[in-house]
């Protein structure tokens, strides 16, 4: 198994006027895994605790408790640091994720100036490379980030997130600031990628409509508590909770795949 949650609990400080040792507990016991070259759905509405969940996972804020493993390696206890090449992440405001005084070029060679060490002239290669696979072609080398397109700009996103070779990368909604058409484009190119590069994803959303068209199994989060896993994408229209009835039924029905689109039939 690539990652493990396992009862993780997380609360933060309410840290204003008389509430100061408040405490608001956003995720409550949650429990969940993703196997090799799969995509997992995270899907909850707004404050459900979504974006906490998937900063727990790559590190960058411990939980209160509860155990994180990557390939078998609890995250918060290792000194290990090649943990961390094992995981990308890719946001939703692709404009604010890159620096935007760096061309493409440095945006896309300061991870593996940083993994592997190589100087820019040694990188451009695989640099392009990287574009190639994003479907960029090398003429966006020099360009800044206000240069491109919101698509192409996330494009450069998903580059720089593989260019680790992670084994999973952390999608925080990452197409919901996209035009409709282009988020089809960029869910294509992800498939694409999981397919050549057996890379597996956490696809974190509100978007009922995109957890159909790419992922493989889906769990609802509601109040930072698992309420329901769906473990294989024909079962979508099975779920119980009337909390995942009613997303399903709210979801738009634009955007799914045809053969999909019998897991939206709910009664
Ligand atoms: N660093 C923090 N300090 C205090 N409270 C926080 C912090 N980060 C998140 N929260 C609170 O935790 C709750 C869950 O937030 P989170 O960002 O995980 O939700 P989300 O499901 O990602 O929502 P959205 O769909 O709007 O992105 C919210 O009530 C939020 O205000
Ligand atoms: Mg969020």
């Amino acid at each position: 198994m690539l990652l493990e949650v396992e009862n993780i609990d997380k609360s933060y400080k309410k840290s204003f006027g008389i509430m100061k040792k408040e405490k608001l507990q956003v995720l409550k016991d949650v429990s969940l895994c993703l196997y090799e070259g799969e995509c997992l759905g995270i899907i909850g509405e707004s404050g459900s605790g979504k974006s906490t969940l998937g900063r727990l996972m790559i590190g960058v804020e411990k939980a209160d408790a509860g155990s994180i493993r990557i390939d078998g390696t609890e995250i918060n206890k290792t000194t290990d640091k090649s943990i961390k090449e094992k995981v990308s992440v890719v946001f939703q405001d692709y404009s604010s994720s890159v620096n935007p005084r760096f061309k493409i070029i440095d945006i896309l060679w300061e991870p593996i100036k940083v993994f592997e060490g190589l100087s820019q002239k040694d990188s451009l290669n695989k640099i392009i490379g990287l574009l190639e696979k994003v479907g960029l072609s090398k003429e966006y080398l020099y360009r800044y980030p206000h240069q491109l397109s919101g698509g192409q700009l996330q494009r450069v996103c998903i580059a720089r997130a593989i260019a680790t070779n992670p084994k999973f990368i952390l999608l925080d909604e990452a197409i919901s600031s996209l035009d409709v058409s282009i988020q089809v484009q960029i869910l294509d190119l992800l498939i694409q990628l999981k397919k050549e590069m057996g890379i597996s994803y956490v696809f974190i959303t509100h978007d009922l409509a995109a957890v159909t068209y790419i992922c493989d199994r889906v769990i609802f989060l509601k109040e930072g508590k698992v309420i329901e896993k769906v473990d294989c994408m024909h079962q979508l229209s099975n779920v119980k909770d009337p909390y995942s009835k009613a997303l399903l039924h709210a979801a738009k029905a634009m955007n799914i795949r045809e053969e999909n689109y019998v897991y939206w039939q709910i009664s």
